[in-house]
């Protein structure tokens, strides 16, 4: 075993998250909502792991296969890959002080930028109002940090037998509907559809939210109204639809297709929750696999089964995204607390604004039943927000969500180790960005 996989293995043992919601534990194990459960076993996604959280429980790994314990004490096994032990890449990859330097978006740049460029003829309409609204987003300067393909991309790489040709560097202006059968190619369109279906449920969320920025700039709902950004969402949803449809494989479609729905159902759940639920962490993270980390799951095992992995590879690849996924979302909720809304480009404070109590709010209320009050009410009478805020900080709260993030983290950087055995120093480059990636995700203040 390899030190860092060591590392990670002993400091992911070390959390163990005891559900101990003393005032909020009364829905704990609540069920996905039925729809999850509708899964077609070809997608090779196993919903109940989908949702699962390994929040309350240890994490027991062995060379083949990984065991959660729920907080309703179900068992889920996962097969992951067998991590691939002892070559001098693998070394190479471990060594911290080597990896520390590798900039994961500098890895896949050139392939990122042509699909942003893609993407930015990709949303034009012939309708002006639908192409102002619908290339918002993509404009250079608020096209954000381009996350989602740059880890769609990295794990190509990652996975590939060969580095790409400089040809895929080129921007690639086929007709969204011109299917394509070069495997990289193919890849960099997964990449783009994860951006297109990211913006569009972010238009959508801001209208749910009457947010008024996002990314710094005013958001699309406050400059164009409610109906215009809707449909505006939906118009990029279909451009999405049109480029899944050209790659001409059902698995794929599918898998894609499912993220629709999870995106759906986790905010449909964040909406509707009872008050109980919205004391409940296993419903947090449920909803949160759903919202945030269904979508970089999905991804990771699209770019897997494309390459024409095993379906233990395939899991690995998405329990990679699925645990960074929930880390991503765990700090963007903690960050909501703890950032200013000059810094996140978007309003702070917003989830308690919204009555949506997150992991921090979550952890604090177990050491100040007062939250809990607060909560069910979701902190809409006068001087309930103040008050949340106080009591937070009165609290270890953020400390244990930031906890949490790190153990989904380190989670994700022992996936990387399930990996199969890199196959070029581009591919070891790779799986260095992957784990750099999870350190990046912890540390970020936007
Ligand atoms: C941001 O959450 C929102 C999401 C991660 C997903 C929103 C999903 C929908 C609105 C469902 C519709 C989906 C599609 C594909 C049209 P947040 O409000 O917690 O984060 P924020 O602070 O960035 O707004
Ligand atoms: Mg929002």
């Amino acid at each position: 075993m390899r030190s860092a996989g060591v590392h990670v293995l002993r400091l992911a043992l070390a959390h163990r998250f005891t559900s101990t919601t003393q005032c909020c534990s009364a829905t704990a194990g609540i069920s996905a909502p039925h729809l999850l459960h509708a899964t077609s076993p070809s997608s090779q996604e196993q919903p109940e792991q989908a949702c699962s959280t390994s929040y309350s429980g240890q994490v027991t790994p062995t060379s083949h296969s990984r065991t959660y314990w729920t907080s309703n004490s179900r068992l889920q096994h996962t097969a992951v890959a067998q991590p691939q032990g002892g070559s001098i890449d693998d070394q190479a990859l471990d060594s911290a002080t080597s990896i520390s330097h590798v900039d994961p978006y500098a890895v896949v740049q050139p392939e990122v930028k042509a699909i942003s460029e893609r993407l930015r003829h990709s949303v034009s309409s012939t309708v002006p109002v639908l192409k102002q609204a619908a290339e918002y987003f993509f404009r250079k300067g608020v096209e954000g940090k381009r996350l989602r393909p740059t880890l769609v991309m990295l794990m190509a790489s990652a996975l590939a037998h060969t580095p790409p040709a400089s040809e895929y560097h080129g921007v690639d202006l086929r007709p969204a509907a011109e299917p394509t059968h070069e495997l990289r190619r193919r890849q960099q369109r997964i990449a783009e559809i994860a951006e297109l279906i990211h913006v569009a449920s972010l238009l959508h969320d801001d209208v749910i939210d009457e947010a008024s920025t996002r990314r710094g700039i005013l958001s699309l709902n406050a400059t164009v109204g409610n109906k215009v950004s809707i449909l505006s969402g939906d118009f990029l949803l279909a451009r999405a639809s049109v480029t899944l449809g050209a790659l001409r494989n059902t698995e794929i479609v599918e898998l894609m297709s499912q993220i629709l729905e999870y995106l759906v159902s986790g905010e449909i759940m964040q909406m509707t929750a009872t008050q109980e639920q919205t004391l409940d962490m296993d419903h947090y993270l449920q909803k949160t696999y759903c919202k945030t980390a269904s979508l970089m799951a999905n991804c990771m095992r699209a770019v897997a089964v494309l390459e024409g992995l095993s379906p233990e590879v395939c899991n690995t690849a998405w329990s990679y995204g699925r645990h960074l996924g929930l880390a991503f979302q765990i700090v963007d909720d903690v960050l909501d607390l703890t950032g200013s809304a000059s810094i996140l480009g978007k309003p702070a404070l917003n989830d308690l604004k919204s009555g949506v109590a997150t992991a921090p709010v979550l952890f604090a209320a177990e050491q100040q039943p007062e939250l809990c009050t607060l909560i069910r009410r979701k902190f809409k009478s006068a001087g309930d927000l103040d008050r949340a805020v106080q009591l937070i900080n009165q609290s270890d709260g953020i400390q244990r969500a930031r906890d949490l993030a790190k153990h989904h983290c380190l989670m994700a950087a022992e996936m990387v180790h399930g990996l199969p055995k890199p196959a070029s120093d581009h591919a070891v480059l790779a799986r260095q960005a992957l784990i750099v990636m999870t350190h990046k995700l912890l540390d970020r203040k936007k």
